[in-house]
């Protein structure tokens, strides 16, 4: 069977039922690296190309929030090569890609921790969060030292913080001041979640937002996900029946 062109795939889209946040968990790059015998940190840098295609497509689309993970607070288990490179490749990133960002009106997010994070990489977040925090078109997370766990643990420690200064009773904690003291604070929940790479988990990404985003699963690599396999997520995501927890009649 011929490949969907590009196209018709834009065609079948239904424009008011587009997901108004996605989230992306980038995977694959080694595999894709490798299966080249190519070294490890060819895979990453192709998986930042991968990104500007997914993000470029998004801000086509209106799709009102993207968030990707780049890297996970698991992550830092990996050889301290890998990570150096991991963290220099993000500082280049953040740096090559302030026009795409100016250009297109494209606001950055940061989801994750900051304790940890090497002083460049803390710069070049902030530098490039400032110059872009009065951008309204489209909003990037980037998900980076992030786990899920780790988002929930801060939260619960600014609640507790709040309750010992005698702000917050116990009976006062409801999901509402759970979810504002997340990362994603007054972002819409995701509701079409993607994995490429063909490993069919979660891997501590976005754990309270995700309770009832729908869950697309795919074998390319990242380096390889192109805008056809992002548009052929969104159109499988349109044909899902969210009934979160309801019957529908
Ligand atoms: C995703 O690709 C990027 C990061 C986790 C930083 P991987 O590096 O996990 O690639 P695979 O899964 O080994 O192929
Ligand atoms: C998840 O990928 C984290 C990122 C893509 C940043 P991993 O490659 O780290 O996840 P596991 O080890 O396969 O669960
Ligand atoms: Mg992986």
């Amino acid at each position: 069977m011929k490949p969907e062109r590009y196209d018709d795939l834009l065609a079948q889209l239904d424009p008011t039922r587009l997901p108004r946040h996605i989230a992306v968990i980038m995977d694959g790059n080694g595999r894709w690296a490798t299966r080249r015998h190519l070294p490890r940190s060819a895979g990453h840098k192709a998986g930042a190309e991968a990104l500007r295609r997914a993000t470029e497509l998004c801000r086509e689309l209106h799709i009102g929030c993207l968030s990707v993970y780049a890297f996970s607070t698991e992550n830092w288990s990996r050889p301290a090569e890998e990570v150096g490179f991991l963290m220099r490749l993000l500082v280049e990133y953040l740096h090559s890609e302030r026009s795409l960002l100016r250009q297109q009106q494209i606001r950055l997010g940061f989801l994750g921790r900051r304790d940890g994070l090497p002083a460049e990489v803390l710069r070049a977040l902030d530098e490039t969060l400032a110059e872009t925090a009065s951008y309204q078109e489209m909003q990037l997370n980037l998900a980076v030292n992030y786990g899920g766990r780790d988002e929930l643990r801060r939260a619960v420690q600014a609640l507790v913080a709040e309750a010992a200064a005698g702000r917050l009773t116990a009976a006062e904690v409801d999901e509402a001041k759970i979810s504002a003291q997340l990362d994603t604070a007054g972002l819409p929940d995701p509701d079409l979640l993607i994995r490429p790479s063909g490993e069919l988990r979660i891997s501590n990404f976005l754990l309270w937002q995700g309770a009832y985003s729908e869950l697309y699963f795919c074998d390319k690599l990242w380096p390889d996900f192109g805008k056809r396999d992002l548009l052929a997520a969104i159109l499988e995501y349109q044909k899902r029946d969210r009934r979160f927890g309801a019957v529908k009649r």
